[in-house]
């Protein structure tokens, strides 16, 4: 099959979430077996920056329509690791320094999604299967489908939409619809694209394409009821036959502790106490942490409030109070890392932090924690528990989307089964409560090491989703 990804980001060029993770390991993973996978991407900056010129092909040179302005395309490709990347070029729109958080952030992703209809168009690219993820190219599958020429072109073209985040609803005004995406009012007056008295191409993602997913299958029952919906359940019911949930794996080459060569000392199921207590030990001193001997608790995270922020500082407190320790890398919203500034300065030898995000750490603390907070408000998939199980770390969770379908918590039963630690309520109380007592059973090695072996050989690999993707696009495209 021929599958055409649209995104906003993916690794290795850009990433701010793990939307980016998502899109690149699936894709490896189908070109593992044999599918022919291409990448669409916006040229932003940075991406420029890591690539020799020599290395990118220029694949196409046109102008498009933005509202009365005629802009400039160029497409770049480039192939590596099988997979074929089309970077839309336009330094008006994407050399920016950033990714997102821009005014005009709906005019630049309806740019990138018109540049691709045009470029496929152009190159009489009609692939089996084209996958967008989220809002910004939310667009594609209605403009593809509404217009005539198009809908001839790409009739054998199936869409696939994956929802990884639903509190980012692509809204725009009204006036949008023709000024970038040259359709009439009349699919706002429908309603086919119309939320909230706005357009919106994450509701236009869900009307227009032929299956619709979202990355785990507990956040798909959950976007089917009004509490879980965000407003979008109404429209998820109604094409509640094709929507279902595919939980999202991680990469096995770039998260494997045997292996990895960024962290202190590698190590397996068979030496996770002697290698955890030596990354731990590194991590520690290379940040003035002194208690070595208590527990490392951690955080790898885009700080915001769906993360949990609000539940998670009080029993933070609480644990450094009974010896423990605790690593934050991360950065985001102001007021919350302003509290973490205050904490570490409150508790310099107790409290590590690193505000932004580099790979590299990550691992480094991955490998040294002996748990990993994620008590997220709402997670539709969630990666970080599944890295730290890799790693031997137990994750705390809030049971919630994908945090419930990758975590089995350890109840006082199950220590056979279970790798990881969780509660349900979205309360300050059983965060504190479930943290405690994972600090209880970091007293009990027996019991703890048992776990961390459970976690670090639960089969979170991409091969069972990549497999549940193929059967969704095969039934597709017949
Ligand atoms: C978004 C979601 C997260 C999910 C990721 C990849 O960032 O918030 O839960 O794991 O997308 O699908």
């Amino acid at each position: 099959m021929k599958i055409a990804m649209v995104a906003s980001e993916a690794r290795p060029f850009c990433k701010t979430g793990g939307l980016a993770d998502v899109v690149y390991s699936l894709s490896k993973e189908l070109v593992k077996m044999g599918e022919d996978v291409c990448i669409f991407l916006p040229f932003y900056d940075s991406i420029r920056r890591q690539i020799s010129e020599k290395a990118l092909k220029k694949a196409a040179s046109f102008k498009t329509h933005m509202s009365w302005r005629k802009q400039t395309v160029d497409v770049y490709q480039l192939v590596t690791e099988g997979i074929n990347y089309y970077f839309i070029e336009n330094q008006q729109y994407f050399e920016r320094g950033h990714i997102y958080g821009d005014f005009d952030d709906g005019e630049r992703f309806a740019f990138f999604t018109m540049a691709v209809k045009q470029f496929m168009l152009t190159k009489h690219m009609y692939p089996n299967i084209i996958h967008v993820h989220d809002w910004q190219a939310g667009m594609l599958p209605c403009v593809l489908r509404v217009d005539d020429e198009c809908r001839e072109k790409f009739a054998k073209t199936k869409f696939v939409f994956t929802i990884h985040n639903p509190a980012f609803q692509g809204l725009m005004p009204k006036f949008t619809l023709g000024d970038f995406y040259n359709l009439t009012d009349e699919y706002y007056d429908n309603g086919s694209v119309r939320f909230k008295d706005q357009v919106s191409t994450l509701k236009a993602g869900i009307v227009y394409a032929n299956k619709i997913t979202t990355v785990s299958p507990t956040h798909h029952l959950e976007l089917l009821t009004p509490e879980g919906g965000m407003g979008l359940d109404q429209v998820l019911r109604y094409r509640e036959w094709d929507f279902s949930g595919i939980l999202n794996g991680i990469d096995y080459l770039e998260f494997n502790p045997a292996e990895d060569k960024q962290i202190a000392k590698p190590y397996s199921e068979k030496n996770l106490v002697s290698g955890k207590k030596a990354n731990k030990e590194a991590l520690m001193n290379a940040y003035g942490l002194k208690n070595t001997k208590g527990p490392l608790f951690s955080l790898v995270t885009r700080i915001t409030w769906q993360k949990g922020f609000d539940i998670i500082f009080p029993a933070v407190e609480e644990l450094i109070r009974r010896g423990a320790s605790i690593f934050m890398l991360g950065s985001g919203e102001s007021q919350y890392e302003k509290r973490w500034e205050e904490l570490r300065n409150r508790y310099p030898d107790r409290v590590g932090i690193f505000i932004g995000y580099s790979d590299n750490l990550a691992h480094k603390v991955y490998a040294a924690s002996d748990f990993f907070i994620m008590p997220s408000l709402f997670e539709p998939c969630g990666l970080g528990q599944m890295i730290a199980q890799r790693y031997g770390t137990l994750p705390i969770v809030r049971r919630t989307g994908g945090l419930k379908d990758s975590v089995i918590c350890y109840d006082g039963g199950n220590a056979e089964t279970s790798n990881g630690f969780g509660f349900d309520a979205y309360s300050i109380y059983e965060m504190n409560r479930t943290a405690q007592y994972a600090y209880d059973i970091y007293e009990n090695k027996k019991i703890l090491h048992q776990l961390m072996k459970n976690a670090m050989l639960t089969d979170n690999s991409w091969l069972k989703s990549t497999l549940e993707y193929i059967k969704l696009y095969k039934a597709l495209v017949k």
